[in-house]
């Protein structure tokens, strides 16, 4: 299993510290056996020591430059990150990412043999058109993108289910991971209001691998809670 937490734009780097090491000593403690994942902000990069991964929640396809507002690849080496997520729903739909700048991205980072958590999912409208109109959309979303990478992992969020508290029935859920599952050998992880409640239902589905979370991630207690669930399955 693989759990991951994106705190999007919370977080400073002192709440950040006390996070993972509370995470860590979780997982250290308990002898944790799955893949935990960390995307805290930026401005909260740090060594936290062994146990977790720390990942990037974005950055740009360049060494270092004349990119203002972008972190490229030095300022992930600083901190020994190898792990980025791309193609998050936020940065698609709100900062504007077309498939196209995601494919550049994620091809960079791949020939860099980075870890890559790739993230695709539909809004409600698309959802709303029916199924073969939501796999087609879902399949504008891997335009250009290896879905054998051996360092990959998809991701999928339904927008509609980021941030809201509503998520897609377990049926929904099995027949995209099952459609996805015919393109792709890589672990499948589920996104959009997983919470300590909602998880044990999630990943006892076949071809889900674990989960992406957000707001239910961003207290340590909980997302200890999360990785006990991930371990038991
Ligand atoms: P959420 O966010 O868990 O708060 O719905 C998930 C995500 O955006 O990765």
């Amino acid at each position: 299993m693989i759990v991951a937490a994106n705190f999007k734009t919370n977080k400073t780097r002192a709440q950040t510290r006390d996070y993972m090491d509370e995470v860590n000593a979780y997982i250290r403690a308990e002898n944790v056996k799955s893949e935990i994942i960390v995307f805290p902000p930026s401005t909260a990069f740090d060594n936290y020591g062994q146990g977790l991964t720390q990942g990037a929640q974005n950055a740009y396809a360049v060494e270092n430059g004349a990119f203002t507002g972008e972190i490229g690849v030095d300022q992930l080496k600083e901190f020994g990150i190898k792990t980025v997520l791309i193609g998050h729903s936020e940065r698609r739909h709100i900062l504007g990412e077309t498939q196209k700048e995601i494919a550049v991205k994620f091809n960079y980072f791949k020939n860099l043999g980075y870890q890559i958590v790739y993230c695709i999912g539909e809004k409600l409208e698309t959802r709303e058109l029916g199924q073969s109109a939501l796999l087609a959309y879902i399949a504008t979303q891997l335009v250009d993108i290896d879905l054998e990478y051996e360092n990959l992992v998809v991701a999928y969020e339904p927008v509609w289910a980021i941030g809201t508290g509503l998520v897609p029935s377990t049926d929904d859920i099995s027949q995209i991971h099952a459609d996805l599952r015919a393109k792709t050998s890589k672990p499948l992880l589920y996104g959009g209001s997983v919470k300590v409640s909602n998880m044990v239902e999630i990943v006892a589905l076949e071809n889900v691998d674990g989960v992406l979370v957000g707001g239910a991630s961003l207290y340590a207690q909980n997302f200890c809670e999360m990785i006990k669930i991930a371990e038991e399955v």
